[in-house]
């Protein structure tokens, strides 16, 4: 089923009537902060649990505060805003949530932050797979660089950074690949065009620092955490070269929309079997079991929308 019923300008509305004037400054400009978030349908369970919700709000209001937005909500009541979404629209699938804080000053030629009002609106629509993780994809290196923290702060989702991850992607897809892997300005690999990235070489995993530009993801959050406490394996965060992703045994990427997606290869070179790797495939089937609430250990990290739960 679709959704029926959006949260706009402070209410439960018609999903078709939650529509903004031409002249939004987020509009024409990208004042806007996203967030990505995925409720998995728990058929066992006839409940939606809703993965890591107050971290993804937490990160919201980190990017309201640099654009200088104040929205009228706390992370709790935006929380809340949801399960009360998600209830009305009656969902009995997996969702994408997608909360947006936006200059909704009605303005034009306008290049500033303050004295602008803000909003905030919230959708939820069924959501499958983004990129399908039951394979290995094959990526290529983006001849588009990562944007700098120094351009734009690249570690919330503030909407007008994304015009740098869709010229990737579309590069990527219009030659035949999956998905776009970003370096930085100074050659260093940064991330996918959506996602974080895990490289493994001799049985130890390495990550790329969030202060070479890419998103602090709540997947790479996770993931980190099932790693250490479940698989023993070190992880290391340093700078990575892209001729060190050649050589690699594994790679994979983490995102709230592309799960746990294992790489097949980069720039048409294999990567280690070129197939889903064994590593990579024990931290797929772990988050796995995370999101859809069944790995009751990590249970805290789900919001069942069943009241009874
Ligand atoms: C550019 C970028 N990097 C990484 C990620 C992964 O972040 P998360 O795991 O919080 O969804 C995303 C997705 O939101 C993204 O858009």
């Amino acid at each position: 089923m679709n959704s029926s019923v959006a949260f706009y300008k402070g209410d439960f509305v018609p999903y078709e009537n939650a529509k903004l004037h031409i002249t939004t400054h987020a509009l024409h400009y990208g004042t806007s902060v996203f967030e990505g978030i995925r409720g998995n349908w728990n058929e066992k369970e006839n409940t939606l649990f809703v993965f890591r919700m107050k971290e993804h709000f937490d990160r919201l209001l980190e990017g309201c505060k640099m654009l200088m937005m104040n929205i009228p909500y706390n992370s709790d009541q935006l929380c809340n805003i949801t399960l009360e979404l998600l209830e009305k629209n009656k969902f009995k699938e997996d969702v994408y949530i997608r909360p947006l804080a936006y200059k909704s000053a009605e303005v034009v030629a306008n290049l500033k932050l303050q004295d602008l009002e803000s909003d905030f609106a919230l959708v939820a629509v069924p959501f499958g797979l983004y990129i399908d993780s039951t394979r290995a994809i094959n990526c290529c290196t983006s001849s588009w660089r990562r944007i700098e923290d120094t351009m734009i702060p690249t570690r919330s989702k503030i909407g007008g950074h994304y015009v740098n991850s869709i010229l990737a992607k579309t590069e990527a897809t219009l030659s035949g690949f999956d998905e776009a892997i970003f370096l930085t300005e100074s050659g260093y690999v940064s991330e996918g065009a959506g996602e974080n990235l895990f490289l493994i070489k001799d049985k130890t995993i390495f990550i790329p620092p969030v202060s070479d530009n890419n998103l602090s993801g709540i997947t790479r959050d996770s993931v980190i955490k099932l790693i250490k406490n479940e698989l023993n394996l070190d992880i290391v965060e340093r700078q990575i070269r892209r001729s060190e992703i050649y050589l690699a045994d594994e790679l994979f990427l983490t995102g709230t929309a592309a799960h746990v997606t294992a790489v097949g290869s980069l720039d048409s070179r294999p990567i280690g079997s070129g197939k889903v790797g064994p590593i990579t495939k024990s931290i797929q089937i772990l988050y796995f079991d995370c999101v859809t609430g069944d790995f009751k250990k990590y249970i805290n990290w789900c919001t069942p929308t069943n009241k009874n739960l």
